[in-house]
C-alpha cells in the first residue's frame, strides 16, 4: 500500500488529513513550486523577439467590421456628395453596394460575436471603459511628446488613451449605424434615422481617417500592423508602446510555466511512486 493511499485512509478515518503527512506535502510543494519558478525565470530570461498582441477571434473580428465598415464610410461618403440629383445614377450604385456592406457588417459582427472566444472581445471592451487618471494625463501629455517636447506620457497597458477613445467610439457607432441603417433599409422618408446615422458618419470619419494613419503611416505606430494579420507583433516595440501589458503578458507566462512544472512534478512524483508499489 502506498502512503498516499494510507493517507486517504487516514482522512477517510479522522475527517481529516493526518497532520504529519499533510506538513511532509506542504513541505515538498513548497520546494517543488520553488523550483518550478526558479526554472521559469530562467526560461523567460531568454525572451522571443516578438510577443502576441492579438489572438485569433480579436484578429477575425478586426477585419469582419473593418472591410465592410470602409466599405460603408466610401459609399456613404459618395452618397452625400452625389445627393445634388446630378450623379442619381452614381448615388443608386453606392446606396446598393452601401446597404449591402451595411447588412454583411451586422451580420459578420454577430456571428464572430456568437462563436468566437467572446470573452477576449469582452476584456478588450472592458478595458476601452476603465479609465484611471493616468489616461486623461496621457491625452494631455502624449501630443506635447509627439511634438518633440522633453515630456513623457504615462506608461500604457494593452491599449494606450486615444485606441480606446477609438474602440469605445466604435462600441457606440456599429449600433447607431445598424438600428438606423435597418430602419431606413425597411422604411421611407425616415428624417430622424437619417440625421442619426449621418452624425454617426460626421465623428466617424475622423475617428477612422486617425486610425488609418497611425496604422499605416505614422512612422512609429505603425510597426504594430503586422498584429493585424499575423498576430505577433516585435517584443521591443510592445515594450516601448505598451510597458505594463507586456509586464502582464510576461508575468502570466511565468504563471503558466511554473503551472506546468508543478503539475509536471506531481505527475513524475506519482508515477515514481507507482513504479516501487510492489506487486504482492
Ligand atoms: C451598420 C450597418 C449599416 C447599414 C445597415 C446602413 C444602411 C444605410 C442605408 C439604408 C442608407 C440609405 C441609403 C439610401 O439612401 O438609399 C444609408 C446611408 C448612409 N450611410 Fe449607412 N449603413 C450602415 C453603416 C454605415 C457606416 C459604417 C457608415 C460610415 C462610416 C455609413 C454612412 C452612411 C452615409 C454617409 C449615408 C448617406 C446618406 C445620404 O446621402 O442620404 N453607414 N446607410
Amino acid at each position: 500500500m502506498t502512503d498516499s493511499q494510507t493517507a486517504g485512509d487516514d482522512r477517510d478515518a479522522a475527517g481529516a488529513a493526518d497532520p504529519a503527512l499533510e506538513a511532509i506535502t506542504q513541505e515538498w510543494l513548497r520546494q517543488a513550486v520553488g523550483e518550478a519558478a526558479a526554472t521559469a525565470s530562467l526560461t523567460t530570461s531568454v525572451a522571443p523577439s516578438t510577443i502576441e498582441r492579438f489572438t485569433p477571434t480579436e484578429r477575425v473580428y478586426h477585419w469582419v467590421q473593418a472591410i465592410p465598415y470602409l466599405v460603408c464610410l466610401l459609399t456613404g461618403g459618395g452618397m452625400l456628395l452625389w445627393a445634388d440629383g446630378l450623379h442619381a445614377e452614381a448615388r443608386e450604385a453606392a446606396a446598393a453596394v452601401h446597404r449591402w456592406a451595411g447588412g454583411a457588417l451586422l451580420v459578420g459582427v454577430a456571428i464572430v460575436v456568437a462563436f468566437g472566444r467572446r470573452a477576449e472581445l469582452f476584456e478588450n471592451a472592458r478595458i476601452a471603459c476603465t479609465w484611471r487618471r493616468e489616461d486623461l494625463l496621457w491625452l494631455l501629455v502624449y501630443p506635447l511628446e509627439e511634438l518633440g517636447l522633453d515630456v513623457h506620457a504615462p506608461p500604457t497597458g494593452k491599449f494606450n488613451p486615444g485606441q480606446k477613445l477609438n474602440l469605445l467610439g466604435q462600441l457606440l457607432l456599429i449600433p447607431v449605424f445598424g438600428v438606423s441603417g435597418v430602419f431606413m433599409w425597411l422604411t421611407h422618408g425616415a428624417l430622424l434615422a437619417w440625421y442619426a446615422h449621418v452624425a454617426a458618419f460626421c465623428v466617424a470619419a475622423p475617428l477612422v481617417s486617425g486610425h488609418l494613419y497611425l496604422a499605416l503611416v505614422h512612422r512609429t505606430t505603425r510597426k504594430g500592423l503586422p498584429g493585424a494579420f499575423g498576430g505577433r507583433v516585435p517584443r521591443d516595440w510592445a515594450t516601448e508602446h505598451y510597458p505594463l501589458w507586456v509586464k502582464e503578458q510576461d508575468a502570466e507566462e511565468r504563471r503558466q510555466a511554473v503551472e506546468r512544472r508543478v503539475h509536471q512534478a506531481v505527475r513524475e512524483h506519482f508515477e515514481h511512486e507507482h513504479e516501487h508499489e510492489a506487486p504482492a
